[in-house]
């Protein structure tokens, strides 16, 4: 691993067959820093945070995790190595309280986590304790007794949030985390991540809402039709022609 990097793609390449689905993808994320994916819909983002986290294996291409080559590793095993995530569409148990839903995405329906939600195992106090951490960082303790369907959207995104966070994670990719957000609710969730980058943990983030990009990124990566056009400071990177045109006919 290069000094300073948290997360180390390089050469990733996946297919889906004949068509090329991510191209030559090199990046780095450093400790601590939030970095926002953007990019035409179809460009391969939710792809990439799928190869990142092991639930897509790309055909060629290393995966470097904390100095560690994960490439070959599922998600299951990445995720105790501390890369959490949360996806693009809702996927939390309606019926089921807060922090039922927190404590079965902890140890995930192939590990503890059902045993855990059933009270059994010697584990399943230790589960509901990290649960309950979990949703106090992102300012839900106060409802963990409460169930899911009765929350706002943007609170949905939190418990999936704290999904993410609860086999502490080092690093957190968030796909599209305001989609479904009402309006006024968007600025309680940026702080809320914000808070999520510590001098340790990092952020990958896919977003559409520019403000928000721009109010989050320490680092912009665009991706189009799966390959970095181009990456660096948000500044620089809203500026270059070819993202400029890569966006023609799509909102910035
Ligand atoms: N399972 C799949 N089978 C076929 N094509 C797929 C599959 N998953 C993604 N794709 C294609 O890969 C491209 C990238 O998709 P995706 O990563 O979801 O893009 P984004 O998240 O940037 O909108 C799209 O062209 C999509 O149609
Ligand atoms: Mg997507």
């Amino acid at each position: 691993m290069s000094a300073g990097s948290a997360l180390e793609l390089a050469d990733i390449q996946y297919r889906i067959g004949a068509a090329r689905i991510l191209t030559d993808v090199s990046l780095r994320i450093a400790p601590g820093e939030i970095v926002c994916l953007i990019g035409p819909n179809g460009a391969g983002k939710t792809t990439l945070m799928n190869v990142i986290t092991g639930t897509v294996q790309p055909q060629s291409g290393s995966i470097t995790w904390q100095g560690r080559d994960v490439t070959r590793h599922g998600p299951h095993h990445r995720s105790r190595l501390g890369l959490g995530r949360t996806f693009q569409t809702s996927y939390l148990f309606d019926q089921l309280t807060l922090l039922e839903n927190v404590a079965l995405g902890a140890g995930g329906p192939h590990a503890s986590g059902f045993r855990g939600l059933l009270g059994i195992g010697a584990n399943a106090r230790h589960l509901r304790e990290q649960a309950g951490e979990s949703l106090e960082m992102v300012g839900l303790g106060a409802k963990a007794h409460q169930r899911v369907s009765s929350l706002s959207h943007a609170e949905r995104r939190k418990v999936e949030i704290a999904i993410s966070l609860v086999s502490g994670a080092d690093m957190v990719l968030l796909d599209e985390p305001m989609a479904g957000v009402s309006a006024e609710d968007v600025p309680d969730l940026v702080e809320l991540i914000q808070r999520l980058a510590t001098p340790t943990t990092s952020v990958m983030l896919v977003e559409h809402h520019m403000d928000v990009v721009l109010q989050l990124a320490h680092r912009l990566v665009v991706l189009h039709h799966g390959e970095v056009l181009a990456e660096g400071h948000p500044d620089d990177v809203m500026n270059n022609r070819e993202v400029q045109t890569a966006y023609m006919g799509e909102e910035l």
